[in-house]
């Protein structure tokens, strides 16, 4: 039995650093909870569970980089996926980097993230959480790469609105978390209008979510 080291506690599940067949691998498990009615219950979280290993595994026929999958226990609610090792989240990377004054190392990795979300965009994926906690940075010869996890919110779609809405969560996650950087965020747009179909769209459904807020868009 392998080691079992725990990596993060949310309010969904618990993650666990272990092994498996040997490869360093991440167990990523969704518990019930107890205030949910069982049976919805476990219908949400094997909707989740089912939408990040589908997701996880379309990504990487777009070129998009995200931890293998290897194996889901649909009994536990349990996957077992590739522990991407010398990562950090993009929060604690913009955090150190900021700090430092590192500016051009941000703006060419926020460039990357936002090409990255526009090949996802693409793939008709929207990833219904993206936030700079779910957003690995590791670090390749010269420059440094972008991972995409946390996908058991993610949908299919290849509508503007629901594109639009991807961009405004991940903003307003943005600028909260990483005050005084909306250039930073400029330039995940610009990477993102340099790939994506329909930016000129997308975008201006962002400014058009901004201006109403994002609530009435999911009645609509
Ligand atoms: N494949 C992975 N390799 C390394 N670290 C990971 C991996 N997946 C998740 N993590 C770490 O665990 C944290 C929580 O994972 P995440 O999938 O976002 O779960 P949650 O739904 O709890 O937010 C991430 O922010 C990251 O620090
Ligand atoms: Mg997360």
């Amino acid at each position: 039995m392998a080691t079992l080291q725990l990596v993060s506690q949310g309010a969904e599940g618990r993650l666990f650093e272990t092994t498996f067949l040997g490869k360093p691998c991440l167990k990523k498990e969704r518990f019930k909870k107890a205030y949910r009615h069982p049976v919805l219950d476990e219908k949400l979280t094997n909707k989740r569970l089912t939408q990040e290993c589908r997701s996880l595994s379309k990504c990487r026929s777009l070129g998009i980089r995200t931890p293998t999958v290897y194996y889901v226990d649909h009994k536990t609610n349990t996957i077992y996926m590739e522990y991407m090792k010398h990562t950090v989240v993009l929060k604690d990377f913009i955090d150190e980097h900021v700090a430092r004054g590192e500016r051009t190392i941000l703006e060419d990795l926020c460039y990357n993230v936002g090409y990255t979300i526009g090949l996802l965009h693409n793939g008709d994926i929207i990833h219904g959480d993206l936030t700079t906690s779910n957003i690995l940075v590791m670090k390749r010869i010269d420059k440094y790469d972008c991972v995409m996890i946390d996908f058991g919110l993610s949908i299919n779609s290849s509508l503007v609105e629901d594109k639009g809405v991807d961009l405004y969560v991940l903003e307003k996650a943005f600028l909260s978390t990483h005050p005084n950087s909306q250039d930073l965020f400029d330039k995940i747009l610009a990477g993102y209008c340099s790939v994506a179909r329909a930016q000129k769209a997308v975008v201006t459904k962002l400014r058009e979510v901004r201006l109403r807020g994002r609530k009435r868009s999911m009645v609509g």
